[in-house]
């Protein structure tokens, strides 16, 4: 076991481990790495995505590669291999005694060996020192990510639903196909979040966090009064007490997805739903709300400017410089 950071010093070298599974005494070191390094850059090192996988059995084959300065873990790449995706994709976190021994270019080196070169590597927040390691590779930016934000202060009651429209929240035990099934949909141009498996969302609802009364769905009204088809959904979601920028308070809520069916997009209903979820937010006693957005998501990006968000973060995702894969 290692679980002690007693006895390293800055002379030691940092020793490499991959693996496809983690004890609960890595599992515990990373935790705590995490911390660290969201304490030094003020903003997290590993997305959601892999902190779930980390904590519960997703599916997606991953492997973990660690850096060991003796018996203090100063670094963790983490290899996810997304099925059908071209690249594998790695996120690192390394501190700052693992900076000053270079662990950020080991890891990202032995994950290219890995993947023959073929990789993606996510760098989160503006002044991520991901970023400057990924172009001293020579990778390539390929995708942004917005974070943006707004107060939840003031009157939230413009952007009423039509009457043909009804919100309720979520309930697993009749919701969980039919919002897979329009979540797939509404995303189809979004693999990272449309192809959410049952899993995927199983993790989800087993987090604390976890709310129904936030996850809103909006069905169609028919005729007789009864329930219609599922055209929308806003789920939010609060951050309690967590240290991360996304954050900068304890009193943070989210606007975490947000779809509706592509037959009715552009009639108002995305921004009704994220009016709605919003007041829901206010009544929880949140202060401030923020959100993810792909910077060429020119909907959604009117649809939040609109409403107020502005940017305030940004996460990149750069590719490795090696020519496409050749097809089979
Ligand atoms: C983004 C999304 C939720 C917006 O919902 P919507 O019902 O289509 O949008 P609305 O009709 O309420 O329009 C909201 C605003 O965005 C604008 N807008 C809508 N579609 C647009 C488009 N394709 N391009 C530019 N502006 C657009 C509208 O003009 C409106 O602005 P206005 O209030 O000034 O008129 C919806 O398009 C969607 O589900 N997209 C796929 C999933 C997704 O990207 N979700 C967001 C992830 S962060």
């Amino acid at each position: 076991m290692r679980a002690s950071a007693k006895g390293s010093s800055v002379s030691q070298p940092v020793k490499l481990e991959s693996s496809t599974s983690l004890s609960q005494a890595d599992l515990h070191a990373i935790a705590l790495l995490t911390e660290r390094v969201t304490e030094l850059d003020g903003v997290r090192p590993l997305s959601e995505q892999v902190m779930l996988s980390l904590l519960s059995n997703t599916g997606t084959p991953t492997e973990h590669i660690c850096a060991w300065q003796g018996a203090r873990l100063v670094g963790y790449a983490n290899l996810l291999r997304v099925n059908g995706a071209d690249a594998a994709s790695v996120e690192i976190a390394v501190d700052d005694q693992g900076r000053r021994l270079g662990a950020a270019g080991e890891l990202l080196d032995q994950a290219l060996r890995e993947t023959s070169g073929y990789l993606q590597l996510w760098a989160h927040g503006y002044a991520a020192t991901t970023a400057q390691l990924a172009e001293s590779r020579g990778f390539i930016r390929v995708r942004e990510l917005y974070r943006m934000r707004r107060p939840l202060t003031g009157d939230l009651n413009s952007g009423g639903l039509p009457k043909s429209i009804a919100i309720r929240p979520f309930d697993a035990t009749r919701d969980t196909d039919d919002w897979l099934e329009l979540n797939a949909r509404a995303f189809v141009d979004l693999p990272d979040q449309g192809n959410w498996t049952r899993a995927d969302l199983e993790a989800r609802l087993n987090e604390d966090w976890f709310d129904p009364a936030g996850f809103l769905l909006a069905h169609e009204v028919q005729q007789d009064g009864s329930q219609g088809a599922l055209v929308g959904f806003h789920w939010t979601k609060i951050h309690h007490h967590e240290h991360t920028s996304d954050a900068g308070n304890d009193n943070l809520g989210e606007v975490y997805v947000l779809g509706i069916d592509p037959q009715r997009q552009a009639q108002g209903l995305g921004r009704a739903l994220t009016m709605a979820g919003l007041r829901y937010l206010q009544h929880q006693g949140l202060s401030e709300v923020m959100l993810h957005v792909e910077s060429d998501n020119s909907a959604a990006l009117a649809t939040y400017e609109r409403l107020g968000f502005t940017r305030f973060d940004k996460d990149t995702l750069y590719r490795s410089p090696v020519p496409a894969r050749p097809s089979a």
